[in-house]
């Protein structure tokens, strides 16, 4: 693996398949030392549940230390630069850990870090997040190769990553969201790339309820990203029709799962009935957020 995780495209079908074959041990295995004596900077721009605290728990499971520093204390690209806060951090840390509003940012604070750093989110990518799907996906359905998942809603950061991690697997992609909130070109150029090495199909459905007909995975994001909370009754408007409900998923297999990578929208883009459904995984996913961080920290930063 590169010294940083940014995006799911830094990674190979073998590598991610490598990962997830780590997390199921990690998580059967409880706590290790593989962090014994590693210090990890938590460096967050946006607000977050889960990805801090399963790292902070996640890190020290095995057995490191880490620190939380919020925008208020660095002042990130502020109080002072990207370049020379990821140059002080890596005199004090052997990894970082950055929830970003913009890629660049945490492009740049790797590209000026000395240590490894991982992509919290950004606004173009949540790899943390889809490396925990797979992890769960696997779970359920024992195989990620050959399995389609439909994804509805923006082609924002979770539709990027997920879009590329279904391609590294060898998942069909099939999406559904108005024609403005198709992915970004830069990211549906990289999954052309990967679609051709791993022979999976990427599809875009006019209709929610063609794209989940024959699916094993629905999955749904907010339309209201973090940072775009002034768009908010746009985007309302121009999704609707695109929530996931029970009646929608009555349309997918009975096997399917539905996944979402929380916080949900409860009445916007998924209804409570969908959230509450027998066939919904979205804590799994959560929990599985843990499980998949710990093997990328293992591989990052662990002691061989
Ligand atoms: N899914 C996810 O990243 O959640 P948080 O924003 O709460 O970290
Ligand atoms: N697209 C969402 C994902 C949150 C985990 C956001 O960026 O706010």
């Amino acid at each position: 693996m590169d010294k940083d995780l940014l995006s799911m495209a830094d990674l190979s079908g073998p590598e991610v398949r490598g990962l997830i074959q780590s997390a199921v041990e990690l998580k059967r295995q409880g706590n290790s030392d593989m962090l014994a004596g590693r210090s990890v900077a938590l460096v967050f721009e946006l607000p977050s549940l889960r990805t801090r605290a399963s790292f902070d728990v996640g890190i020290r499971q095995m057995g490191g230390h880490c620190i939380y520093l919020s925008p208020q204390e660095i002042g990130l690209g502020a109080r002072e630069s990207v370049p020379d806060v990821a140059r002080v951090l890596s005199r004090y840390v052997d990894g970082i850990v950055a929830r970003t509003r913009r890629h660049r940012t945490v492009a740049d604070l790797a590209r000026y870090a000395l240590v490894p750093v991982i992509n919290g989110l950004s606004d173009g990518e949540h790899p943390c997040q889809v490396l925990a799907d797979l992890l769960t996906i696997y779970e359920h359905k024992g195989r990620l190769e050959g399995l389609t998942i439909a994804y509805l809603g923006d082609g924002n950061n979770m539709a990027a990553s997920l879009s590329l991690g279904a391609m590294l697997v060898g998942a069909n992609f099939v999406m559904a969201t108005p024609e403005a909130y198709l992915l970004p070109p830069e990211t549906l150029a990289k999954v052309e790339n990967l679609r051709g090495e791993s022979g999976a199909a990427f599809d875009v459905k006019v209709g929610p309820a063609e794209a989940v007909s024959g699916a094993d995975v629905i999955y749904t994001d907010v339309w209201t990203s973090m940072g775009q909370e002034a768009e908010s009754e746009r985007r309302r408007r121009d999704f609707t029709g695109y929530q996931v409900t029970a009646e929608l998923l009555s349309h997918a297999d009975d096997g399917a799962i539905f996944m979402h990578p929380l916080p949900a929208h409860r009445g916007e883009e998924v209804s409570d009935d969908a959230m509450e459904h027998p066939q919904s995984v979205v804590f799994d996913q959560a929990e599985n957020r843990l499980h998949a961080q710990k093997a990328v920290l293992a591989q990052l930063l662990g002691r061989s």
